[in-house]
């Protein structure tokens, strides 16, 4: 979704916003804009498409002058991307300007109304709302007025505001929408996502619910929703900003790839304590696990795909069953749960809109909820009642990558876990899954010494336009993360099928050189893939199969073949899922896409 970035110090603005947004413009990026104050006048500048348009109007940001201001990069909701609906948003006076991430549910009666007292709107934006309202309830207070507004607006919101009449402060609200302060030496930053700010500082605040901020250059002050002052801990990011940079890499997506020996060694290894899984502060003994009767799975995008890996895998070693849901499906099936149910929620962001909803769904019905959450802080982790952090560092690329492995292992490590109280694993089998979690990162990296192999694969096949994935078990929820990557950054239609189920529909699509990707890793379905694969052949189609050593012979009955290393049946969908993100990455280079940033995604969806 948007980003908004904000500074108060000492330095020019404008050059440290382009730069935020540009760390931010994963998140959207139909439009941008800034606004800074420079003793008492708002200047605004805004463009439509990427902040490179905006950097060129603001000639790399020796304009407009000035040491405080606020930046936004947009991804339409209301009105299309324009250079009037883009943010800033500045009051018919000229008094407040602001950037908004987030939807006001309410805007348009509150248009209606403003309207009706003489107000002239420039957009057709939510956004705007704000701006207008701080300038009719100001009567010199600007909290007072913030104050006014946040009890006037509903939806989710987090919002940067200037006032022309205190050039040096920046004031932040928020509401069921990212915001962080950021807080430097002589500066101080708001940012939608603190990788925007990691250049200037590693110490950042969370804004709660309902909370204020006021920043200047030399002073942070937070208020309550009814404006007393409060107290808030700061927290440290160990994050790198080198991490946030593409590091020779021609994309983030690429360079995330080869990040994931070093990010599942980190989600892994501190947790793999001899013959122990220690996970983190999470209580789990005998009498909380036996209590289990059933577990969700809640995510969205590839987040609910790792929840699908997991689902298979927990149900086998740990025999309780598992259901795994669609955030945006779960939060209105009026889902069964209760106390005796364990909720596993799964955001790499955690922020997602849908996947925080269902998260307080579930915690209303009484299941205890454990988040599985790559950034620090973050709604999700903050609200869950325990959290397990996937250590895969800041992901930049729409796309994710390191951000699913690390969530399927992490989700090992919960099977593991819960399998080894309830006594439903034998210690031989729990050691030996043990040893081979820890051996991922290595054989991940010999995965990735074929790339280009998987590359010569990725460019004879980058001119169809459908393409299956099929497998069975756990290939086949591996090959719905195949499909999606494929899908997502090469716009080419993909679609996963369980490889049994192809006979009973869309076998009729496959005709001469329909291009399918047969995951063939599970030596048990060997001889069922193989039956699949042929039905596939006699119609004309060509199967390229990515398959494990054991199954090597698929080679005489597909047309193309890639191996993964040796491994653990259970633990292959990590394997086969860096090389279809390595298939999806070369493919969609060979037609020419925006690997880093495709079309219409967003990385961090927060509205539902
Ligand atoms: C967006 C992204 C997907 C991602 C999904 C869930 O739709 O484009 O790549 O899987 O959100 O994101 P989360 O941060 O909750 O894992």
């Amino acid at each position: 979704m948007c980003g908004i970035i904000g500074y108060s110090g000492g330095k020019q603005a404008a050059p440290i916003l382009l730069k935020g947004l540009e760390r931010l413009e994963y998140r959207g990026y139909d439009s941008s804009g800034i606004a800074v104050t420079d003793g008492g006048a708002i200047s605004v500048v805004k463009a439509v498409g990427k902040i490179k348009a905006l950097d060129e109007k603001t000639n790399g940001g020796k304009t407009p002058h000035g040491t405080v201001g606020i930046g936004h990069t947009r991804w339409a909701t209301h009105g299309v991307p324009s250079d009037v609906n883009s943010h800033p948003h500045v009051s018919q006076n000229g008094m407040f300007a602001v950037v908004h991430n987030g939807i006001i549910e309410n805007f348009a009666e509150l248009k209606a109304e403003l309207i009706a007292q003489g107000v002239k709107f420039a957009s057709d934006t939510d956004s705007e709302v704000i701006a207008q309202l701080l300038q009719y309830y100001y009567e010199g207070d600007e909290l007072d007025a913030i104050l006014t507004v946040m009890r006037r607006i509903s939806g989710s919101y987090a919002v940067g505001i200037l006032c022309a009449d205190y050039p040096d402060v920046i004031y932040a609200i928020r509401k069921d929408n990212p915001l962080v302060v950021g807080l430097g030496a002589n500066e101080n930053f708001i940012a939608s996502d603190f990788a925007a700010a990691l250049e200037h500082t590693h110490d950042f605040v969370q804004l709660g619910d309902g909370e204020i901020a006021k920043l200047t250059a030399h002073a942070v002050t937070f208020y309550d929703g009814d404006g007393k002052p409060l107290k808030k801990t700061p927290y440290r990011v160990d994050w790198d900003i080198s991490q946030a940079e593409k590091g020779g890499y021609p994309h983030f997506m690429l360079k995330e790839i080869y990040e994931q020996p070093r990010a599942i060694t980190a989600t892994v290894r501190p947790r793999v304590k001899g013959n122990q899984i220690v996970l983190d502060k999470i209580a789990f003994d005998a009498k909380n696990v036996n209590r289990i009767e059933k577990i969700d799975i809640v995510g969205c995008g590839s987040a609910y795909h790792a929840g699908i890996v997991g689902k298979a895998f927990i149900e086998k070693y740990c025999r309780i069953r598992v259901n795994c849901e669609l955030a945006s499906e779960y939060v209105y099936s009026d889902p069964i749960t209760d106390n005796r149910t364990l909720t596993v929620i799964i955001s790499q962001s955690g922020e997602t809109a849908d996947t925080l909803a269902a998260l307080r769904l579930a915690k209303k019905r009484g299941s205890h909820t454990i988040a599985i959450v790559n950034v620090v802080e973050s709604a999700i982790a903050r609200e869950a009642d325990d959290v397990l952090y996937t250590y895969a560092g800041p992901e930049i690329a729409v796309a994710t990558t390191k951000g699913y492995t690390t969530q399927v292992a992490a989700l090992y490590l919960v099977g593991l876990k819960i399998a080894k109280i309830k006594h439903t694993v034998s210690d031989a089998r729990y050691s030996e899954m043990l040893k081979e979690l820890t051996e991922l990162p290595d054989k991940i990296t010999r995965a990735l010494a074929d790339i280009e192999q998987i590359k010569n694969y990725a460019d004879e096949y980058a001119a169809h336009k459908c393409v299956f994935f099929i497998g069975r078990g756990t290939d086949y929820a591996a090959s719905l993360e195949g499909a999606l990557k494929l899908k997502e950054i090469s716009y080419i239609h993909a679609e996963a099928y369980a490889a049994g189920e192809l006979k009973h529909g869309t076998i009729s699509l496959i005709e001469n050189g329909t291009i399918t990707l047969a995951l063939v890793t599970q030596s048990a379905l060997y001889s069922k893939m193989l039956s699949n694969i042929k039905a596939v052949q006699s119609r004309g189609g060509t199967v390229l199969s990515v398959a494990s050593p054991k199954n090597e012979q698929i080679r005489e009955n597909s047309d193309g073949l890639l191996l993964i290393p040796d491994c653990d049946d259970d633990l292959t969908p990590i394997l086969t899922a860096v090389v279809l993100q390595v298939f999806a990455y070369y493919v969609a280079a060979a037609r020419g896409c925006d690997i880093d940033k495709p079309r219409n995604l967003a990385k961090s969806v927060t509205v539902e």
